[in-house]
């Protein structure tokens, strides 16, 4: 019986291994459960559909689900086959839909347990985007040691984690792991007592990184304030009425400059980028 695929979908996982999805203009079911082997006789190009076979760079982005971590996705999507990092699978489908070499990666970065699970798919890995957080501010006397805990379990111990779990991975591809780290992670100004203290750690953690692992790349990323659900949280919780978006860096401009770190060439090092939005 044969078995026609109106569209195919391919995923690399790995430098050698990929996940290909078929669908079918018939029933396949009752065939394929008589088949003891499978055996591809044809295998014809056609430009019309969305998948590129050119086998691509592995990316893992965390936090892809909206906000700055989406839109470092589309920068990366015509460059790398991506594995888009959240917690919520239905959150991520949309954006996995709209861009042909992305499928999700869904866990939740604080359970350490099935990080471990969901990275063992991953046997090698170009590029390691640290980009989920979490920000809460307010003054010392008004932040609880819960805030402080949650702060530091996503924005430290959670990237701490996944990086060891990845190591060997990235190791195999002589990888590039990128720490979204904010301005926050070098001078501290009131009210950002437990999200200043995450980022400075995490900077600590990244020039250790690259220190211990020379056939690494690692690149901080320090952006002033971002267009985002989280600045929207930030600005109201600092009392202002109004939100400007123009007044904060664009997701995509902070995407471009992740995208030219790891698209710099391999004779340098991009250890640290800064960028402030140019109101400020
Ligand atoms: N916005 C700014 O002004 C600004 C400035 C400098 C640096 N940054 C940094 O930029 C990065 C992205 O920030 P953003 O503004 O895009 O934040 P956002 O809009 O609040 O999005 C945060 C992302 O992190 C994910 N996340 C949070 N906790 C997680 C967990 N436990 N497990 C898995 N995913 C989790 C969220 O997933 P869900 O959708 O499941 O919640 C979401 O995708 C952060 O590291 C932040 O510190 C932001």
């Amino acid at each position: 019986m044969a078995l026609r695929a109106t569209r195919t979908t391919l995923a690399w996982v790995g430098r050698n291994r990929i996940k290909v999805g078929f669908r079918f203009s018939n029933n396949p079911l009752d065939a394929l459960r008589s088949c003891r082997h499978v055996e591809v006789a044809h295998i014809q190009r056609d430009d019309s559909a969305a998948t590129s076979l050119a086998p691509m760079p592995v990316a893992l982005i965390t936090g892809a689900s909206r906000g700055l971590g989406a839109a470092i996705a589309q920068e990366l999507e015509s460059t790398h086959s991506l594995l888009l990092g959240g917690r919520d699978a239905e959150a991520l489908t949309p954006l996995a839909d709209h861009l042909p070499n992305a499928q999700p990666w869904t866990v939740d970065l604080t359970d350490h347990d099935a990080v471990e699970r969901a990275a063992r798919q991953i046997e090698e890995l170009d590029v390691l985007v640290h980009n989920a957080g979490f920000a809460r501010i307010g003054s010392i006397e008004d932040t609880s040691l819960d805030t402080w805990r949650t702060t530091m379990e996503v924005n430290l111990f959670a990237v701490v984690h996944l990086t060891r779990v990845l190591l060997p991975a990235l190791r195999r591809a002589g990888g590039h792991v990128v720490l979204i780290n904010s301005g926050a992670g070098l001078r501290v100004n009131p009210g950002w007592s437990a999200y200043a203290a995450s980022k400075f750690a995490l900077r600590a953690f990244s020039d250790a990184l690259r220190a211990e692992e020379p056939s690494l790349r690692v690149t901080s990323i320090h952006p002033g304030r971002i267009d985002t659900d989280m600045q929207r949280a930030i600005i109201s919780a600092e009392g202002k009425d109004e939100y400007n978006p123009d007044d904060f860096l664009k997701t995509s401009t902070v995407a471009l400059a992740v995208g030219n770190a790891i698209r710099t060439p391999r004779d340098a090092h991009p250890t640290e980028v800064m960028l402030r939005p140019a109101t400020r």
